[in-house]
């Protein structure tokens, strides 16, 4: 089949607010947008202003309505507890019209805020959708973070109400997640008076008198009682969630979405990026805690009518590296979304993709890559063990949906290896040197989306206007400044190669190495450190710490290496993978005392670099490679 995505791009860029007001009819309107966009209004303009809307009522109720009640919304598939659920878009509905009672009965109302800090169980969806429902704003806080991020979030949008489990479970080990609630709300200024905890079997949790309430006691009572809560019709422009991601400080940056534009892009790009039809069975494979989730395990399949795959395990150990393809034989699945790092973990265990040939995957049409840069031997890797497309999109969470891609639904491109293809409907995409020029095609810069971003798209920072145009939208006037950096070729193929800022990606997570710093630097005995990410073979990135002691300090470099380790767990939590810290006498630094991380890591990657010509002191580039080489670093 041609493509048509020239067509369909062309036809966005002629004329962008017809184009998204086609797209606004997939969407039920209590009260239909006159118009599609303000230019005046928010920060850069903002989507369906005068839409009326709910995002619950879209995933689930009219579906319903429609019939297709017993249709099946999620399959809970739980290789660590052996457990595999499916439920109705029917059943679904009935839970989160009593769990949306059970917060109304709490006192949340429109506008609140409710922090979801749950593992991947249907439980956690349930509590989104039926936040979603009263017009409550969601924020959900990834299970891998320990308590003093939680702490952050908490304070930052002064959440009236948290909902947890007792545990999740990850390989070999359970992860309490209570003792990291209440250690957060020990540290936390703002208190929520309450607590919905669901009690997994597993582990139970000792639940606080008065302030903790059991989850599933509340959502039975609610349902006895017949209490359920309609849908509360807000304005398209109110906040659906609030997602919190690394920004360049110990801070996180709250990345708000909207509800009207959110569903118009979500819905657009399942069936046209994706090219899932309604009824289908859609895969993400990755956590709720994380935009993926958000938008492509509960919003963008419930929105589309599709089956969506909730799945609580590892691409390998959760028996096997199998684990995949038997999820795509068993359920069905038609389209799948992962990271590379995943694939590298299968690969790793499975070099000749051997266990595939046990499983029927003949409905299966396509697998997406996101999250991280798919290096193209991956990719090639991935297309002879499966024999379907393999297609690298690019996007973040700030964006919520992809910006670059090759659309299936459009009909695919010629594949580039390493190029996420395409600029999407909606997105402008261009390349600037730092002084804001437009820089030739083929030309490495910063790229940068010409405003006013499409519908989906943050239209701001959760109370914090100012931080969202000075990160984002100050340093290229005119432009969204994604913070990477990359370059479009002659045929329009956007190559996003690097961040220009301090995150790094680590298995497909997103962290900041200027908030690890901020933790090691807490050491007493640390003068001053740095954090690069290093390449790795499965993660992409891993952090490393090098540390500069107090000179008055005697003890055991190892010790200190060691506690700063376990300081960076504690404070960031595991997810941060950070398990190298080096001791070294001096950091390289150039005249005027900025320090040269990019020397570092590219002596650490062994790649080529040059001494920079501001250096202080060339020697301390040898000391460092000296420290390195013994690690078995950049040898
Ligand atoms: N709750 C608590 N702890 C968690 C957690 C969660 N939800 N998720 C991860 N962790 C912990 C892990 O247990 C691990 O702890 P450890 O240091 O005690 O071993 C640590 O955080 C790092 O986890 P992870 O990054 O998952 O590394 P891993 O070595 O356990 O697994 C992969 C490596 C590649 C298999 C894994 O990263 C993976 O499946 N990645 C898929 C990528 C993905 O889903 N990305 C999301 C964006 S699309
Ligand atoms: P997150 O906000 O966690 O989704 O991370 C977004 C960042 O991940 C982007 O700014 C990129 O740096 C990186 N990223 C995501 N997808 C890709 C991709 N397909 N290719 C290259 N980098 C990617």
């Amino acid at each position: 089949m041609a493509s048509r995505y020239s067509e369909v791009y062309g036809a966005w860029k002629t004329d962008p607010e017809g184009f998204w007001s086609e797209a606004a009819e997939a969407i039920d309107w209590f009260e239909r947008p006159e118009r599609a966009f303000e230019a005046e209004g928010g920060i850069y303009g903002h989507w369906f202003p005068d839409g009326v809307t709910n995002s619950c009522y879209n995933c689930l109720d009219r579906h319903v309505e429609a019939g297709r009640g017993d249709q099946i919304a999620f399959i809970y598939d739980s290789p660590v507890t052996s457990s595999i659920e499916r439920i109705s878009y029917g059943a679904l509905l009935d839970d989160v019209k009593a769990l949306a009672a059970v917060y109304r009965e709490l006192g949340v109302d429109k506008g609140d805020r409710i922090i979801i800090y749950m593992p991947m169980i249907p439980q956690a969806a349930v509590a989104m959708l039926a936040a979603a429902r009263i017009g409550a704003v969601h924020s959900v806080v990834f299970g891998g973070f320990a308590a003093n991020e939680l702490a952050v979030r908490i304070d930052d949008c002064q959440a009236k109400l948290i909902v947890s489990a007792s545990c999740g479970i990850e390989p070999g080990r359970t992860v309490a997640y209570k003792p990291l609630l209440d250690a957060a709300l020990t540290i936390a200024e703002h208190k929520p008076a309450h607590c919905l905890v669901y009690q997994r079997e597993m582990l139970r949790a000792d639940m606080t008198p008065v302030r903790d309430i059991d989850y599933a006691s509340a959502l039975a009572a609610a349902k006895d009682a017949g209490d359920e809560a309609g849908c509360t019709p807000v304005a398209s422009t109110d906040p659906l969630y609030v997602l919190y991601t690394s920004g360049t400080t110990g801070q996180p940056k709250g990345v708000v979405r909207d509800n009207g534009g959110h569903m118009v892009a979500l819905k657009w790009s399942m069936q046209n990026f994706f090219g899932v039809q309604p009824g289908e069975v859609f895969w993400a494979a990755s956590d709720i805690g994380w935009v993926v989730g958000h938008s492509f395990i509960v919003y963008g399949p419930l929105l589309n009518g599709n089956t969506s795959v909730l799945f609580e395990g590892k691409p390998v150990g959760t028996p096997d590296p199998g684990t995949y393809w038997r999820i795509i034989a068993q359920h069905g699945v038609a389209v799948m979304f992962t990271a590379p790092t995943a694939l590298r973990a299968i690969r790793k265990e499975d070099p000749d993709a051997s266990l595939v040939a046990n499983y029927d995957l003949q409905q299966f049409r396509a697998l997406f890559l996101a999250g991280e840069r798919a290096d193209p031997d991956t990719i090639r890797w991935a297309e002879r063990a499966l024999g379907v497309p393999i297609i690298d999109h690019w996007w973040q969470t700030e964006t919520g949906w992809p910006v670059a891609g090759n659309p299936l639904g459009l009909g695919l491109l010629p594949v580039k290896y390493g190029s996420p293809a395409v600029p999407l409907p909606g997105y402008d995409v261009q390349i600037l040197d730092d002084a804001g020029h437009p820089v030739e095609a083929g030309t490495l810069g910063n790229v940068v989306v010409k405003l006013p971003l499409p519908p989906g798209c943050l239209p701001t920072l959760w109370n914090a206007d100012r931080r969202f145009r000075a990160a984002y939208l100050e340093e290229f006037p005119g432009y969204y400044k994604t913070a990477d950096a990359g370059y479009l070729d002659d045929d329009g193929y956007v190559f996003i190669m690097a961040r220009t800022d301090d995150i790094i990606n680590v298995a497909g997570h997103r962290l900041s190495t200027g908030a690890m710093e901020e933790v090691c630097a807490s050491h007493p005995d640390v003068a001053e450190c740095a954090v690069i990410g290093i390449a790795d073979d499965l993660k992409g990135q891993i952090p490393a710490g090098f540390l500069v002691i107090n000179s008055n300090v005697s003890r055991e470099t190892s010790e200190i290496e060691q506690e700063v380790i376990s300081l960076v767990r504690d404070r960031i939590g595991p997810v941060a993978a950070f398990r190298t810290a080096m001791c070294v006498k001096r950091l390289p630094k150039t005249r005027s005392g900025k320090i040269l991380r990019a020397t570092i890591q590219k002596i650490a990657d062994r790649q080529p670099w040059k001494m920079p010509a501001t250096i202080d002191d060339p020697a301390i580039l040898d000391e460092i490679a000296a420290v390195l080489h013994a690690k078995g670093i950049g040898v």
